[in-house]
């Protein structure tokens, strides 16, 4: 699948994720390019008279919701949004995601967690039979060191995420940087997400596998049943 097949299917799944949103709901906006296309479809929904609210996951989010007429709220404002719309990095048959490519997975998985329904937008190359990828794991400058240390311990191969046309680390929305923490082939996602959390100075980390009996999938025009996930 070329580029423009990819950037076809992310549309596609963005503007049938939009196609889902009810008059008066209250939407996570999650980060990155396929939600882009979500807000894109909102964007004309709300000039044709649709009136919802969305609240950001990232400073970029907010961006585009603003420059797309989509009213902002706050989680302070709506603890309990109606649905979130959010991308992912990799989508296993379980559901089961990483997230945090952008950067934004604690401001996304607080959305999440708080959503009642979660709508996932893929593309098909994030459909995979294992999770794999490097995981995002946003943690405190103070503990960087003792955090990379304790994730070499844990068999993980550690990288400071590093700042494109900036010097430096990339930090985060929450003024944080981000490990990307390569376990090779994650067997057990849940004891994963568990463990990294339970190490003081990380955040949040981009697994997410809590949120399966909530998440909805669409890749391109198809909403998924776990079995269509196929490598
Ligand atoms: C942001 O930090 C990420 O979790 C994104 O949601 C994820 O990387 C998907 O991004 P794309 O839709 O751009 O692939």
């Amino acid at each position: 699948m070329d580029e423009q097949a990819h950037t076809a299917s992310k549309r596609e799944a963005g503007y049938r994720a939009a196609e889902l949103v009810q008059p008066g709901m209250v939407i996570g906006l999650g980060t990155g390019s396929t939600v882009f296309f979500a807000m894109e479809r909102l964007k004309e929904r709300i000039a044709a008279g649709l009136n919802i609210q969305g609240i950001p996951t990232s400073l970029q989010a907010a961006t585009r919701a603003r420059e797309y007429g989509i009213p902002l709220t706050s989680l302070d404002e709506y603890p309990e949004p109606d649905l979130a719309i959010d991308g992912a990095d990799q989508v296993d048959p379980k559901f089961r995601l990483i997230k945090g490519r952008g950067a934004a997975h604690t401001r996304e998985k607080c959305v999440a967690a708080s959503a009642k329904q979660f709508i996932v937008v893929i593309d098909e190359s994030k459909l995979t039979t294992h999770l794999n990828a490097p995981v995002p794991i946003e943690v405190i400058p103070f503990a960087a060191t003792p955090v990379v240390a304790r994730l070499k311990f844990m068999g993980g191969l550690p990288v400071i995420r590093q700042g494109v046309k900036k010097d430096g680390p990339v930090i985060t929305d929450n003024g944080n940087i981000i490990i990307d923490c390569s376990f090779g082939r994650i067997d057990s996602p849940e004891k994963l997400e568990h463990d990294l959390c339970s190490i003081p100075g990380i955040v949040e980390n981009g697994l997410f596998t809590r949120f399966t009996k909530k998440t909805l999938v669409i890749v391109g025009s198809r909403l998924l049943t776990s079995a269509d996930v196929i490598p």
